[in-house]
């Protein structure tokens, strides 16, 4: 089925190519004769072959044989048969097609045996000699059953088949939306190293406004500018890249073991610049001793920085934010953690939680996050920002970002105290 923009013509069209796709119901039911006596099975042809297909088998293993080559729907079976009985012909029919209905022809049986019959699902038993109505009216009864039986079934087959269609048509759906998420993100991760290129040109320009002629001075001071840049342009590149690798389903090609003081040490450059810092106070303190994370360095710092935005511009007043880094030698005791109106985990069950742990906090002094706003700041476009000032996609992308290294993300907040971010990520030891 050609899927179109439309969902539910795309839902109406796969009803109706399910609908035409069942073949239609058979005309008349197949009814199979079981009797080793000549004369019976030829008065049962006489009595059915107007109203029935029927197949005629004069022992066990011929019975058997056309159940397994035709679509049976009713069979009548004599119990008393030489060589196989009707009994264990009744049961390896069963065994063949369980739908089968059957119709067992007694005459001087115990009622054990027939009780053994019913056992093993035969509908109906009738004496013989059998009396041609009593014999119509067994079989008509038994082909109902079939028909309505099978009717069930199919229509229990549509209903999966469209139910199947349904959820492909949602798959289908949440691909596109992913998309268009992962479109959005790039847009949002490629704005802060815009920022900062930008802010970084602005201070190079006011350099070369001042100063008619070149100094060594500066040709340095534009030179370490140029780099910083030049770093920025490559992490755009770079996030691009990795969200563009996603969307073809790859894994990014990652570069693993970056220095933790390092990554600690660009972010500080970056923030200097960034044009949300304002009036507000911030440190970043490195680790005492330096290791790495198994995870991509851009993604590092796209977590922290999303975080360090987000604290920066929690309050128009000036505040505090510390970001900071600490080694854990021992895997995460998990009983500790708990969901509350202060508290928020994520991935906490599926991290990779070995040590070395690298634990990264991002914590401000601003107003704190309410408990009622708490559950809602992971979800795509929440946000609390006015329009235009926030897309809502941050912590969205930063928990992300933190599921994909195998991670794990807290956020602990108060209300008038503020609010701590806290990514805990698989660490190794630097190679040397
Ligand atoms: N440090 C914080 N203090 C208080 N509230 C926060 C803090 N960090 C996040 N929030 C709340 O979480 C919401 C969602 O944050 P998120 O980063 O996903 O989007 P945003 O910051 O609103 O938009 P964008 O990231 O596009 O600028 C914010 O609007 C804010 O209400
Ligand atoms: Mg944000």
């Amino acid at each position: 089925m050609a899927l179109t923009a439309n969902p539910l013509e795309d839902a109406a069209a796969a009803v109706s190519d399910i609908v035409e796709a069942t073949p239609a119901p058979k005309k008349r039911g197949t009814l199979l004769i079981v009797d080793d006596e000549d004369g019976p099975r030829q008065s049962l042809r006489v009595i059915f072959k107007d109203e029935y297909d029927l197949l005629m088998a004069e022992d066990g293993p011929t019975a058997i044989e056309l159940a397994q080559n035709n679509d049976i729907d009713v069979a009548v079976l004599d119990i008393r048969m030489a060589g196989m009985s009707g009994i264990e012909v009744l049961e390896r029919l069963k065994f063949v097609k369980p739908e089968i209905e059957a119709i067992m022809m007694t005459a001087f049986e115990t009622t054990d045996t027939i009780r053994q019959a019913l056992r093993l699902r035969a509908c109906d038993y009738i004496n013989k000699p059998f009396d041609i109505a009593t014999m119509r009216a067994a079989v008509s009864q038994a082909m109902q059953r079939r028909v309505l039986e099978s009717e069930i079934h199919t229509s229990a087959e549509k209903v999966q088949d469209l139910l199947t269609e349904l959820q492909n048509q949602r798959v289908e759906e949440q691909i596109a939306k992913t998309r268009g998420d992962i479109y959005a993100s790039i847009i949002h991760d490629i704005n802060g190293p815009l920022a900062v290129i930008s802010g970084f040109v602005q201070v190079l320009n006011q350099r070369l406004g001042h100063s008619s002629r070149m100094e060594l001075e500066d040709l340095e001071f534009i030179k370490d500018r140029l780099r910083i840049i030049a770093r920025q342009v490559g992490n755009c590149i770079e996030i691009s890249r990795r969200y563009l690798g996603f969307l073809r389903r790859q894994s990014s090609d990652t570069a693993p073991g970056v220095s933790v003081n390092q990554l600690l040490h660009d972010l500080e450059h970056l923030l200097r610049v960034h044009p949300s810092v304002q009036e507000n106070e911030f440190q970043v303190l490195p680790l005492a001793g330096d290791v790495a994370v198994k995870i991509n360095g851009t993604d590092v710092i796209q977590i922290l920085l999303n975080l360090t935005v987000n604290a920066f511009q929690c309050s128009p007043q000036p505040h505090r934010v510390e970001i900071s880094g600490e080694v854990l030698h021992e895997p995460l005791n998990l009983t500790k953690f708990k969901d509350g109106p202060n508290d928020r985990l994520l991935n906490i069950e599926s991290m990779h939680n070995t040590a070395p742990l690298v634990k990264f906090s991002v914590s401000d002094t601003g107003p704190g996050i309410a408990p009622e706003v708490l559950p809602k700041i992971f979800h795509p476009y929440f946000t609390t920002k006015g329009p235009k000032q926030g897309t809502g996609l941050g912590l969205n992308i930063v928990q992300r970002l933190v599921k994909e290294g195998d991670g794990a993300l807290h956020c602990h907040t108060r209300i008038n105290e503020g609010t701590t971010f806290t990514v805990y990520l698989p660490g190794t030891n630097l190679a040397k």
